[in-house]
């Protein structure tokens, strides 16, 4: 008999979208999107387990096989770089991560960049590779204040409709990477269930819009 899935979905919008992919894929579990405060739902029929999980937080319980699988941005999964595999690309969530800064920006290369973002590791990693000294200062959200403020020169952060940087008078100066949501696996929960897990993947894939 197969065994059940454990997997994590992102709350939210982006959630909603990303369950509507599982249960075209034939996996589905109508529960999960009924109203309410619950955050297990199971459809033993269909073999799965669905948990609503801070999106961030997909990766920890993947990674640490809490969910054998589960959806997270690659934003995620660059900024944490959790040991999990990486089984598809779903074609949702579609952003990029880049570096905006304000119409007028000058770089002055005698003096450390600042950079306010949400994503340290990223930020840090784009610049170490182009040899750019920066100055790191770590926001929870609202990014784009920093450079109108004068709190930083640069952000490195999600563009998606570019909406909020333009009605905020800053510009995309570079791109660093796509983004879009993915499905991964716990390594050794892959190693267990890889036939229930390739099934569901296989289904997704067949899904994908990009
Ligand atoms: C994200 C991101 C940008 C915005 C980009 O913010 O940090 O601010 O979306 O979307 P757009 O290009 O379509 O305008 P989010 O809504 O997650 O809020 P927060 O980062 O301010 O918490």
């Amino acid at each position: 008999m197969a065994r059940m899935l454990n997997v994590a979905l992102p709350k939210g919008r982006l959630g909603e979208t990303v369950y509507g992919l599982f249960e075209a894929a034939g996996f589905p579990c109508p529960a999960v999107m009924e109203p309410g405060r619950k955050l297990i739902f199971e459809n033993a029929e269909a073999g799965v387990r669905y948990f609503w999980v801070k999106p961030s937080d997909v990766a920890i319980y993947v990674e640490r096989g809490a969910a054998d699988i589960g959806v997270a941005g690659k934003d995620i999964l660059l900024e944490y770089e959790p040991d999990v595999y990486e089984l598809a690309d779903l074609g949702v969530g579609v952003c990029r991560m880049a570096v905006a800064a304000k119409r007028d920006f000058y770089d002055d290369t005698r003096r450390a960049l600042r950079v306010a973002t949400k994503f340290p590791h990223i930020a840090s990693r784009h610049y170490a590779a182009r040899g750019r000294d920066i100055d790191v200062i770590r926001l929870g959200g609202s990014i784009e204040l920093a450079p109108i403020l004068g709190l930083s020169d640069v952000i490195v952060d999600i563009v998606e409709t570019g909406k909020t940087l333009k009605e905020n008078d800053l510009a995309v100066i570079e791109e660093i990477a796509p983004v879009s949501a993915r499905l991964i696996a716990n390594k050794s929960g892959f190693k267990f269930k890889t036939a229930e897990i390739e099934r569901i993947a296989r289904q997704l894939r067949k899904k994908e819009t990009i």
